[in-house]
């Protein structure tokens, strides 16, 4: 377990359409049916940096790109500080639906150094595990084009998609699970859920709360 923490962090990491969202809601139901109390969350967040971002999303070049890490950075330290920090605190399992990992990536593929990126986020909580969705960039964009019926937003062009998904497959961080995420969604779940299942137990966690599902 994190040393500072009660509570476990996980992180679901990964270009934009593996399902991340999808499996974070799977994984929150999956762990409330073992009894475990869970936050699910997100990033960027619904707060005022989070707006801001989304503003972006249809012009990315209305600001430098140190103004938009200094946006997802100031985000993620409201995150932390409102949400993450006082839940762990409390002992919960925390599911975000993107961390640090995301900024490392996707703004180092904007040409930031990945890892100054890390070292602007030392002050968040290091997470217990990372589920890290891999997927080949073609994929993810048929996959969001169509499923989603989206059009691309300024962070999904294909270059740049390509050039996050090689940076996230170069973190090697010792809490880093990759899962190939180009899998039915019920695989991808259950491999999800045996990666939490063996952190549980190495960090002796015991979910004592009430079934609710
Ligand atoms: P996403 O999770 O796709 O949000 P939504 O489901 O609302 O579209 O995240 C939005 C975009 O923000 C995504 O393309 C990746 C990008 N992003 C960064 O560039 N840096 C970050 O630190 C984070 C958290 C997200």
């Amino acid at each position: 377990m994190n040393a500072a923490n009660k509570g476990i962090l996980i992180a679901i990491e990964g270009i934009d359409g593996t399902g991340k969202s999808t499996q974070v809601g799977l994984l929150a139901r999956y762990l409330r049916g073992k009894g475990c109390e869970v936050i699910e969350t997100r990033e960027p967040t619904g707060g005022p940096y989070g707006r801001r971002i989304r503003e972006l999303f249809v012009d990315r070049g209305s600001c430098t790109l140190e103004e938009e890490l200094n946006l997802f950075i100031e985000d993620r330290r409201q995150h932390v500080r409102e949400v993450i920090a006082p839940a762990l605190e409390r002992g919960l399992i925390v599911l975000t639906d993107r961390y640090y990992f995301s900024t490392a990536a996707y703004q180092g593929a904007a040409g930031m150094n990945p890892a100054e990126v890390f070292a602007r986020n030392s002050f968040a909580p290091r997470p217990d595990l990372v589920i890290l969705l891999t997927m080949s960039p073609e994929i993810s964009l048929v996959r969001i084009r169509e499923s989603r019926g989206e059009e691309l937003n300024d962070f999904e062009q294909e270059d740049q998609l390509r050039r996050v998904a090689e940076l996230f497959s170069s973190f090697d961080d010792p809490c880093i699970r990759s899962i190939d995420a180009d899998a039915s969604l019920e695989h991808v779940a259950r491999e999800i859920q045996k990666a939490v299942d063996r952190l549980l137990l190495d960090n002796n966690y015991v979910c004592t709360g009430r079934r609710t599902v």
